[in-house]
């Protein structure tokens, strides 16, 4: 045998000696590693089952059963009788129950070129819509970031913003181009707040929602003010034709779709319906009353449901806390409970009561802010956890919710636990849970009163179109609660779309009034 291949025999029993004892070390390791693995999980799921009592208890008041759903609807339908009723003074009834002075939807007939200025979310746009017929709607438009200030400040300067806004719109997409000197285009105005009506073009705001607050529109006709500003720079000819609620624009983006939709909802930033109500079940209706017209859509303005404790059996110490410390006390408590504007610090205030309570970050929470980023900071601002975290965490499923875990670093909560991940992804489930059971409660009511063979229902806003589960929960605890067949059906562009559908349907009705 030569040198070489005795060295390479050698080795060759060295490598399966290593391999041998590489085996038996793996073998080793990976055994005490399950077996430390298998401990930690015990203790932490004994640990993690103490703690989902405590947690239980926290999070027990915000589940609602079906008997309390049914409750709630009961309630919703006695106080929007009430107040179609009453002549609209919110002090005695809950709700607006708003007639819109929308008889019917769209009958595909309709045209015509139309501004649409939109007014109430989280963002304000201006669009350009042209109407060629059934389905065929081009659409422009721009989105304008509202500053914080005009949202609080004086009301006449909020309409002079929207008015430069849409001069801008106009001279950018060079909408006056090969228009006659003395055009003037028709306007909706998407104004989503609560406003008595007197006409298609006149409303009076009844109180400011969603954390707008400007002075000097309350009690107003804000038709009247965007029309005035408008006429204060010489060089726009625009007539305001038409205000609309965002439901309706939502109701009739999806009528010109759906024949049997009969009711518009919006979930997002706030919540609201509308739907077609006969007029001889509309008391306070002071308008016509003949064949063309038996029906009008309804702004029930329902987030104020609550505002005379008639959701106090399902009110807890949270959405009592949230309600006090807001902009609008005693206002908008249903809304409070569901919207997008009002998740997030729902779960914020729960985290701080847990936090409280030792349950969860233990031990942190004396933690000093001037150490830099705290978790403390966060703990103690107001609005700084957002309906889009409670989303995200909501769906986590990572094996080790980094999902979560990424999300509270990077508001502040420093090395969150896999236990503090765990139970704000509950708390997150079970807030995004009850809203969309009450919403879906609410949307029952209405799919009853429309009492049709089949409704279907257009729907518009972020919790609806990208909140987690929420569309899913809605729809399965609707079915439960309505057994009448029943659609929902995402309204796309509604605020816009619609609204100018509304001013073509007025455009066209009373131009087959004054041919005939
Ligand atoms: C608020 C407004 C209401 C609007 C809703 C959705 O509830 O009061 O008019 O429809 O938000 O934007």
């Amino acid at each position: 045998m030569s040198s070489t291949s005795k060295y390479i025999i050698e080795v060759k029993i060295d490598v399966i000696k290593t391999l041998k004892l590489l085996g038996i070390t793996a073998g080793a390791l990976t055994a005490i590693g399950l077996g430390t693995y298998y401990i930690h999980q015990r203790i932490q799921r004994s640990k993690r089952v103490i703690l989902r009592d405590e947690v239980k208890h926290v999070l027990e008041p915000f589940e609602l059963t079906d008997e309390q759903l049914r409750r709630v609807m009961a309630n919703l339908n006695t106080e929007m009788i009430n107040s179609l009723k009453s002549d609209g003074d919110i002090d005695k009834n809950d709700l607006g129950m708003f007639p819109t002075y929308v008889h019917r939807g769209p009958n595909g007939q309709e045209t015509g070129e139309y501004l649409v200025v939109d007014l109430g979310g989280s963002n304000f746009r201006v669009s350009h819509v042209v109407i060629e017929g059934r389905n065929r709607i081009n659409l422009k438009n721009k989105i304008f970031l509202i500053p914080h200030s005009l949202l609080l400040g004086e009301g006449e300067r909020l309409f002079d913003y929207i008015a430069e806004c849409l001069q801008r719109f106009i001279d950018d997409n060079g909408l006056n181009l090969n228009k006659p000197v003395d055009y003037t285009f028709d306007l909706a105005f998407t104004f989503s707040f609560p406003c008595n009506q007197t006409s298609l073009s006149q409303a009076t705001l009844v109180s400011w929602t969603k954390g707008f607050s400007c002075t000097g529109v309350v009690g107003h006709d804000v038709v009247l003010m965007l029309q005035q500003a408008i006429d204060r720079r010489k060089s726009l000819k625009i007539q305001v034709v038409a205000l609309v609620n965002d439901t309706v624009g939502t109701l009739m983006a999806c009528s010109s779709i759906y024949r049997d939709c009969k009711v518009g909802v919006i979930l997002g930033t706030g919540t609201n319906a509308c739907y077609f109500e006969n007029i001889e079940n509309v008391p306070k209706w002071t308008g016509v009353r003949n064949q063309t017209t038996k029906q009008v859509v309804i702004n029930t303005e329902w987030g104020a449901l609550g505002k005379h404790a008639c959701l106090d059996f399902i009110r807890t110490s949270i959405d009592r806390e949230l309600d006090e410390s807001s902009l609008t006390p005693n206002q908008q408590v249903f809304e409070k409970m569901i919207s997008a504007l009002y998740l997030g610090e729902i779960v914020r205030l729960i985290i701080v009561d847990l936090v409280q309570r030792s349950i969860l970050l233990p031990g942190r929470m004396h933690k000093s802010p001037s150490l830099g980023r705290d978790y403390n900071i966060f703990l103690s601002l107001r609005g700084s956890f957002y309906a889009k975290h409670v989303a995200d965490i909501e769906c986590d499923t990572t094996e080790d919710l980094s999902v979560t875990s990424l999300i509270l670093t990077s508001i502040g909560i420093q090395e969150p636990s896999y236990d503090d991940c765990y139970i704000i992804r509950e708390v997150c489930k079970t807030v995004s849970l009850r809203a969309s059971r009450l919403a879906a409660a609410a949307i029952a009511v209405l799919v009853n009163r429309v009492n049709l063979p089949s409704v279907t229902v257009g729907i518009d806003g972020t919790l609806f179109r990208h909140h987690g589960k929420f569309k899913k929960n809605l729809t399965r605890t609707l079915s439960r609660l309505v057994p009448r067949t029943h659609r929902l059906v995402l309204s796309e562009d509604g605020s816009s779309k619609g609204s100018a559908l509304v001013a073509a349907v007025h455009r066209y009705t009373n131009e087959i009034a004054t041919s005939s």
